[in-house]
């Protein structure tokens, strides 16, 4: 037998990214116990807003270079009362997806059964899309100036900057996963009133569209997609997006496809070259922190995505089976689901799924 054993870095975070993490490493050691070719070895980092407090960083200055020895990433949430938002998010999280070219940032939106959705007439065959969202430049690159601070003629200038490289690979990334699954691609941008970067966005689609002739696409402006994302979603399956309208629209995904607590996003350098990280996609929610409140099936997700990653699909695809389970039975959910179960709880009886199915 061949074991693999991954070298995973956890970086829970602050608030419920503390909480959530647990039952995301308890998962991922319940895989291993059934299947011993799967091993993992975790180092936890206690970086983050507490962190900061004590340091006045959010991470050590050897971060990065520590953190690029490892296999992966497996973070909770980042942001705490106290400090500002952007300096938790650029001190760590971005800085961890720039650093290690985490250039794809993938989001399912899928509808599993059980799940509420707000979309009355719409079922889980209606709602299954995989986002595929810039993750490295666009609107978030960090490039702009602020002149004239604190005087009457200031101005700030947030600029987007969108590279030939950087719109190809991620474009390129989503046909291939569109061939590979037989779905259509949809590319959302905004070329009419965003008369340089998206005229240039929809232009190297087209090209390699060309490229891609057994892929069926479809081209919306970001206003018209957020609109049929709620009237007609079925619409949509692979879709790639910029980073802004990414971050905007798989919101909106996670509202019709069950709420926050069951979004999860992964940042991938494909290459391998560097580390990918996997994460809930919501934040450290200070109002329930600390009190077992959390809903860990985002986190759970995030594993099955990381098993996807290192080509556990079999793995991947019963972490999803055992959410539907928990969703369907209504039994041991959290209370943003309707229930009265503790974080640990939902942990421990997505574990009892895998360990009566699969053992
Ligand atoms: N990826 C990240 O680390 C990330 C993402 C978003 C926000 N943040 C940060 O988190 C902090 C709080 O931000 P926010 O309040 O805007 O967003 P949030 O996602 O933390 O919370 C929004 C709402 O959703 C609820 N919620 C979120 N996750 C939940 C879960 N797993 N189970 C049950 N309920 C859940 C919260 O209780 C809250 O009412 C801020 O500092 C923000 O910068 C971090």
């Amino acid at each position: 037998m061949v074991i693999m054993t991954h070298k995973i870095a956890v970086i829970p975070g602050d608030g419920i990214g503390i909480e959530v993490i647990n039952e995301g490493v308890k998962v991922l050691n319940c895989v291993s116990q059934l299947d011993p070719k799967i091993q993992f070895e975790f180092t936890h980092f206690p970086w983050g807003c507490e962190f900061y407090s004590k340091t006045g960083r959010m991470m050590d200055d050897d971060g990065i270079e520590r953190l690029s020895k490892f296999d992966g990433i497996f973070l909770g949430a980042v942001g705490y009362p106290g400090v500002p938002d952007h300096i938790s998010l650029w001190g760590l999280l971005l800085r961890i997806r720039k650093s290690f070219d985490q250039y794809v940032n993938v989001r399912p939106v899928k509808l599993l059964k059980g799940a509420p959705c707000p979309l009355k007439e719409k079922s889980p065959k209606d709602i299954n899309m995989i986002f595929i969202r810039e993750n490295s430049e666009g609107e978030y690159a960090g490039s702009g100036s602020w002149l004239y601070r604190d005087k009457p003629n200031e101005v700030v200038i947030q600029d987007g900057v969108f590279s030939r490289v950087g719109c190809e690979r991620i474009i390129r990334y989503a046909f291939e996963l569109a061939r590979t699954e037989k779905k259509s691609l949809t590319s959302i941008s905004k070329g009419n009133a965003l008369n340089y970067s998206m005229v240039f966005w929809d232009q190297i689609f087209q090209q390699l569209s060309q490229e891609y002739p057994d892929v069926e696409t479809h081209s919306y402006l970001v206003d018209a997609a957020a609109m049929l994302m709620i009237t007609k979603p079925e619409r949509f399956e692979i879709v790639v997006t910029s980073n802004l309208f990414g971050d905007i629209l798989t919101d909106l995904g996670a509202a019709i496809a069950g709420g926050m607590g069951l979004a999860a996003g992964a940042n991938l350098n494909p290459e391998g070259n560097f580390p990918s990280m996997f994460e809930p996609i919501h934040g450290s929610a200070p109002d329930i922190a600390g009190k077992q409140l959390a809903n860990p099936l985002a986190t759970v997700w995030s594993a099955s995505q990381l098993l996807e990653f290192f080509g556990y699909k079999e793995w991947a695809a019963r972490l999803i089976d055992a959410i539907e389970y928990l969703l369907v039975e209504q039994k041991t959910l959290t209370p943003d689901l309707g229930g009265t179960a503790k974080t640990a709880d939902v942990g421990d009886a997505v574990v009892a799924y895998l360990q009566k199915h699969f053992a």
